[in-house]
């Protein structure tokens, strides 16, 4: 073996960049995040320190939205993670719609996806909110002919915990259950 351990480390990212959106006192909040994953088929977890400003507006609504970041709007969702709703409001930093369950999305995010919080997995510091998943909206130039979101054309933006640098999704490699 040719592999050193370096401990406990975040080795599984990078990941996914969100913008989480939510209402708090009925004005839109926004903060960003990156932990985030897929539990079960019908719902995603988004794990958030439990003093972030947004964490109250997800705890008394349990409508979110999860606005994923693309290369276009990356400097603008950079900030959200870099204020906190603590000390300065952020509700007019984006254009936003109302979604058909009640929670704010992003206008210039390509894809949001709407959640109602059903769970709180609690641990250290964090509330890890499971979310169910009700809505997702894609915008239809990033769809393919089959009515999915096309990985082509849409890439994500990967956050990289360790070194805290921003990179996007790369080439197709094969397809699944049929690279023998
Ligand atoms: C790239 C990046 C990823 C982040 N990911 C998370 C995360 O997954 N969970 C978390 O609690 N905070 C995360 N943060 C920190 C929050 O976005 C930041 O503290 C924010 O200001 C909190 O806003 P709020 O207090 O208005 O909710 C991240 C920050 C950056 C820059």
């Amino acid at each position: 073996m040719n592999k050193k351990n370096i401990g406990k480390t975040l080795a599984l990212y990078p990941c996914p960049t969100i913008v989480v959106g939510a209402f708090v006192d009925e004005k839109p909040t926004w903060t960003l995040a990156a932990h985030a994953g897929t539990v079960a088929h019908s719902h995603l977890m988004v794990s958030l320190v439990k003093a972030h400003y947004i964490n109250k507006g997800i705890n008394a609504n349990k409508k979110l939205s999860i606005n994923i970041v693309d290369e276009s709007w990356i400097k603008e969702a950079d900030k959200m993670g870099t204020i906190s709703g603590n000390k300065e409001d952020k509700s007019n930093f984006f254009k936003w719609t109302k979604g058909e369950n009640g929670a704010p999305l992003i206008d210039d995010a390509k894809i949001s996806i709407e959640c109602e919080m059903d769970g709180n997995y609690e641990l250290d510091n964090f509330d890890n909110f499971i979310c169910k998943i009700l809505a997702t909206y894609v915008d239809e130039d990033y769809l393919n002919e089959n009515g999915k979101i096309d990985y082509h054309k849409f890439k994500p933006v990967l956050f990289e915990f360790p070194t805290y640098e921003y990179f996007v999704l790369g080439n197709k490699v094969g397809n699944c259950g049929k690279m023998n």
